[in-house]
């Protein structure tokens, strides 16, 4: 959702802020752009596409692009199409100011008109291009004002921001400031960066501090200053990352996806690990205190996409472990149904990137409304990961491929130590009971290992099947949720129509899609349900459909219906969902390859979506 970045020093910032960009290009690429102060003044280069595209025109304009501070931006369009007019970094006036932004401004509208009216000549669609004229009309032109002005800006300003600002007034300063959209602060020796997240400064430094909703900071080359929301000086704590810049490399695999695919047991074990000690659950983690669990009434459990995928197994999982009624909700649908919220509820809200706009809104509403909010998040302090009472992290590392695969992987290992814990707290299960959960627990990145081995089969499948127009999942139970995600995974990155149904609904209307050769891929891993996902593989094969069969080792139906079969290892069932997606999301890995589709940064989407 649009990626910021800035830095101010003695270095040459032009390759510092295109790395920068670079590393947030997961965030949105369909046009770049930067402004640095050079010898010839405030530059703007900007384009539509990739930045590889940016670093061609930068060539192209041939311009001395020289300088020691900078700004610049990967967008994703919102307001106005991708084009170059539409490309951040947006100049106020007469080209004194620039801004970058991530996040919507809702007033535009009528901030552009009160503008206009006051003389401002407009060069995009966008909103952003609004903040750069505000800030322009406010600013009085004193070296050391821009930050009040920027202050004065966005209290006029309704919506959403992280902006950088810089002015011709002061050649060597960012202002920064954020409401509900990321902003870290990288502090280096002598430099200094901003940017929407640590992934953009760690070549650098790995000191960093996070802007807070509604301060504004001051950044120069040796020194930061930030600012609350009346101007008053705040100090910020100083943050160090713990992973390193191979973490976010390809390490060679030729896409981010399936290197991450592959680091699924990992994944699995750093989530898990910390997690179990003396053969019980034990969280250490921020809030999440037995007496806390014990007591709830009601779980609602919220995220987006692949997040609200995880959720629905969870759902599945808890209720089936604990016996307490569990709903599992679109963030952006139960941020205004009304939802009903009981005191003693918890709310799970799951968030890769812990700056969903939507799920954040849910997330703050079912607080207000008193529940107790866990968040299972994989970004380390990202803004859900702060709010809520509890956090619960995913330690995935670093997910660049904008489709999700380990982080997903790691929320469920989540839920499952959630459900067992709750369980075990209510006195649900015995000890002994939760001792085997958790050695089945531990031993689910082996069976994780054992999938993955599947990655051949999944390639020649997917090669034979890549040109499908459509193709159908179905499943039942927890099935169901993980043809969810399979069907979700094929459609990000293949750009191939999907669906994925319960087994035993598809008749009731959608069958009608079914014809010769239709694809139809069959998740049936809970030996209870085996027999009926039979009979519903049968009503499509009966209508033409060629058959993939996923399901495990001790499958016991009648596989000949059906054209591959693939076996996964047996797990407890409850946990089955994690062994389910692997082929599931080679398939649609190897699909989009077949397709010559962008695996890692897939047409429309970005990976964080930070509006609503
Ligand atoms: C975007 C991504 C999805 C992701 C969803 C939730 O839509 O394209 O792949 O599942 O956001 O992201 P989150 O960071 O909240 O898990």
């Amino acid at each position: 959702m649009c990626g910021i970045v800035g830095f101010t020093g003695r270095e040459n910032a032009l390759p510092i802020l295109i790395k920068g960009l670079y590393s947030l290009e997961y965030r949105g690429y369909d046009s770049a752009g930067i402004a640095a102060f050079t010898k010839e003044g405030l530059r703007v280069v900007k384009t539509r596409g990739r930045i590889a595209n940016l670093e061609e025109k930068i060539r192209e304009v041939g311009c001395d692009m020289e300088c020691t501070c900078g700004i610049g931006h990967t967008r994703w369009a919102t307001h106005g199409e991708p084009s170059d007019r539409n490309s951040h970094p947006h100049l106020g006036g007469k080209g004194k100011v620039a801004v970058v932004h991530n996040g919507i401004i809702e007033n535009y509208k009528e901030l552009r008109e009160r503008l206009e009216a006051h003389g401002y000549e407009f060069k995009s669609e966008t909103d952003t291009e609004t903040v750069a004229h505000l800030v322009d009309y406010l600013h009085t032109g004193k070296q050391e004002d821009l930050a009040k002005t920027v202050l004065a800006a966005v209290q006029r300003l309704r919506g959403s921001y992280a902006l950088g600002v810089v002015s011709m007034d002061n050649t060597q300063e960012i202002v920064a400031a954020r409401r509900g959209n990321p902003l870290v602060i990288g502090i280096g020796e002598g430099e200094n960066m901003i940017a929407s997240d640590i992934t953009a400064i760690i070549s650098r430094t790995r000191k960093f501090i996070i802007l807070d909703d509604n301060e504004v900071a001051i950044v120069r080359p040796d020194e930061v200053i930030v600012m609350n929301e009346f101007g008053d000086k705040v100090e910020k704590e100083v943050q160090t990352v713990n992973w390193d810049m191979s973490a976010a490399e390809k390490g060679g695999y030729q896409h981010f996806m399936l290197k991450e695919i592959m680091e699924q047991p990992k994944a699995v074990t750093d989530t898990v690990t910390p997690r179990i000690k003396n053969n019980a659950v034990c969280f250490e983690d921020n809030g999440l205190t037995d007496e806390r669990l014990r007591d709830i009434e009601n779980i609602h459990i919220i995220g987006c996409g692949s997040a609200l995928h995880a959720g629905m197994v969870g759902k599945r999982v808890i209720e089936a472990m604990c016996r307490i009624r569990c709903s599992a909700e679109v963030a952006s649908e139960f941020r205004y149904e009304n939802p009903i919220i009981g005191k003693k509820d918890m709310c799970i809200v799951i968030s890769q990137s812990g700056e969903t706009a939507d799920t954040l809104a849910a997330m703050r509403l079912a607080k207000q409304a008193g529940a107790f909010t866990i968040a299972i998040v994989n970004v380390v302090s990202s803004t859900i990961a702060r709010e809520a009472d509890g956090v619960l992290y995913t330690w995935a590392g670093p997910e660049i491929a904008v489709a999700t695969t380990k982080a997903y992987s790691a929320q469920l290992a989540a839920l499952y130590l959630i459900s067992v814990k709750i369980a075990r707290v209510r006195g649900l299960i015995s000890i002994g009971d939760e001792r085997a959960l958790c050695a089945e627990l531990q031993r689910l990145p082996e069976c994780v290992t054992e999938a993955l081995k599947c990655q051949p089969d999944m390639q020649r499948i997917a090669t034979l099947y890549a040109n499908r127009p459509s193709v159908f999942f179905l499943g039942r139970g927890l099935d169901y949720a993980a043809a969810l995600e399979a069907s979700l995974k094929l459609k990000e990155i293949s750009y191939i129509h999907s669906e994925a149904y319960a087994a035993g609904e598809l008749k009731h209307g959608t069958i009608s899609l079914i014809e010769d050769g239709t694809l139809v891929v069959a998740l049936a891993t809970q030996p209870a349900l085996f027999e009926k996902t039979v009979s519903n593989i049968r009503e499509v094969v009966a209508r033409g459909a060629s058959v993939v069969l996923v399901t495990t080792d001790d499958f016991t139906g009648d596989e000949s219906v059906c054209q591959h079969i693939i076996r996964l290892p047996k797990c407890l069932y409850e946990f089955s969902a994690s062994l389910s997606i692997i082929p599931m999301q080679l398939f649609a890995y190897y699909v989009a390859v077949e397709r010559n589709c962008d695996v890692d940064k897939p047409r429309n989407l970005a990976k964080s979506v930070t509006v609503e």
